[in-house]
């Protein structure tokens, strides 16, 4: 077994086993934005990235991914149904982001949850060098640095949770709360979005487990474990790179042509997701057509929505209903030839999103619970000429660093309503200071930023940074 220095421990691989249209097999990127930020700061590095392919059955052998070797661990269909699709994202994903749908407790989901976090541990010991760094991510596998680190104390152990860390009141719902406080610990650091999220993770050590903690340190056996916010990022050069070409800009007018040359097009890009707040934004923006504030002829919302968990009985749902609400504000608003909303469910390439981008004057990313959002980052390193205007909901990770967006409550449907309003009607001068300052702060905060910020605290004897090329 070929082993690494560098091991990076995610559910999901970058890249997923889908079938195309001719029966093919065929390898795309992965859907989310743990993929999102971690592909391009890991390229070209020797490192070994441990997950899973998306589908059941044995493990496929899967090529390098830009010089990252894969390392593929197997789900049944019994994982796939307990542990993905139950405990991770129908426990957890729901809790974790403000209960805003019903979190549901199953034993044998938890079982499940065990087994794979302990073949994930198996697997990342196999493949991790002697004293290596291994970097374990998200929800999904908060056991594993603890059973890591039983099976190789020489590691120097890694947690970052992308998603939000929910306050005490909602993680003492979960009946195993304490092992899954017990296995995050198992890290040297744990990173998380958000300062409170930190705060919320130690007042749940001290209550749960009875240990002593800061928001920055906690003793716990014979070690010293450090936690702290790690704000995740883009590769912002890449995106605003992309957004420049020539081809992006000939795309981005065709889209403009295609969409019927209107004066103003709102862009939202979502996962099919009930925590992104997709439901509320359609009201919103049905309620200004409806009542005179926003014509169709001369404002369109695009509406990129791609299928998620698609088995998950919320997922479901939502899904219907956006659609029979697309369908029902396109019947009532739209005419021949001028939809109201283009909705579109595809997954798009890269230089396809970064065309979206520069063609929408408003992007619209409002979610109910966030722990970052990297779409509404894309947007603003896409915006190449300063111009556009982000609408951000306050409840999104990423609102903490970027204030010059237009900040919404997505629960106000008035707010949302005069928060999309304003930045519609907004003028060159503002938008282009607001857009400068929100690109200024994500070139010097971009994804090799928080690499540096996160590894130099969990390997202070640097050669890991100079490896990845972040230093
Ligand atoms: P989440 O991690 O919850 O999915 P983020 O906004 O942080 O939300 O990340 C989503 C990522 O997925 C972004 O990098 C975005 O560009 C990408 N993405 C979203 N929709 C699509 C799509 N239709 N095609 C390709 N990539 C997409
Ligand atoms: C979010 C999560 C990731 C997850 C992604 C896509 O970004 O934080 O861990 O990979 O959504 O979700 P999926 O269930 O398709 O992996």
């Amino acid at each position: 077994m070929r082993q690494s220095s560098l091991v990076v421990v995610a559910n999901r691989l970058p890249i997923d086993d889908s079938v195309a249209p001719d029966g093919a097999c065929e390898w795309r990127r992965s859907p989310g934005g743990l993929v999102s930020a971690l592909l391009p700061l890991l390229r070209h590095t020797p490192a070994t990235w441990v997950g899973w392919a998306g589908g059941t059955g044995p493990a496929p052998a899967l090529p390098d991914v830009d010089g990252v070797r894969m390392h593929t661990v197997p789900l049944t269909a019994d994982d796939l149904r307990d542990h993905y699709e139950g405990f991770a994202n129908a426990t957890l994903w729901p809790l974790y982001h403000d209960s805003v749908e019903q979190p549901e407790y199953h034993r044998s989901w938890w079982e499940a949850y065990q087994r794979v976090n302990q073949r994930f541990a198996e697997a990342t010991a196999d493949v991790a060098e002697p004293g290596a760094v291994v970097w374990v991510q998200d929800y999904h596998l908060q056991l594993v640095p603890g059973l890591l680190r039983e099976l190789r104390p020489d590691l120097r152990i890694g947690f970052f949770l992308h998603v939000p860390f929910p306050p005490p009141e909602l993680f003492m719902q979960l009946p195993r709360r304490a092992e899954l406080l017990r296995g995050m610990l198992g890290a040297d650091l744990i990173g998380f979005q958000r300062s409170q999220a930190a705060h919320n993770f130690a007042q749940l050590v001290a209550k749960v487990l009875d240990v002593p903690a800061t928001d920055r340190r906690i003793a716990v056996d014979d070690r010293v474990v450090r936690i702290g916010a790690f704000p995740v990022s883009i590769d912002t050069a890449e995106m605003a790179a992309l957004a420049a070409r020539p081809d992006v800009a000939d795309r981005a007018a065709r889209l403009r042509h295609d969409l019927g040359s209107p004066e103003q097009v709102i862009l939202s890009v979502d996962r099919m997701d009930y925590t992104k707040g997709i439901e509320q934004r359609l009201k919103a923006y049905s309620e200004l057509i409806a009542h005179g504030h926003v014509k169709v002829r001369d404002t369109v919302l695009v509406q990129v929505a791609v299928p998620s968990r698609e088995r998950v009985g919320q997922y479901q749902i939502l899904r219907e209903r956006v659609e029979r609400e697309v369908g029902r504000i396109n019947g009532e608003f739209g005419r021949v030839g001028e939809p109201a909303i283009h909705y579109l469910t595809q997954p798009f390439d890269r230089a396809e999103l970064a065309a979206l981008y520069r063609v929408a004057d408003v992007m619209a990313v409002t979610p109910l619970r966030d722990g970052m959002n990297l779409v509404a980052k894309e947007y603003v390193a896409a915006r190449v000429d300063d111009t556009g205007a982000l609408l951000l909901s306050e409840f999104a990770g990423a609102a903490a660093e970027l204030p010059q967006a237009y900040l919404v409550n997505p629960h106000d449907l008035e707010g949302l309503k005069q928060g999309l309003l304003a930045a519609l009607r907004a003028g060159p001068d503002d938008l282009g200071a607001r857009m400068r300052a929100m690109r200024a702060h994500l070139h010097r905060h971009d994804i090799r930023a928080w690499a540096r910020s996160y590894l130099s605290a969990l390997d202070d004897s640097g050669s890991l940074l100079t490896r990845l090329g972040a230093a």
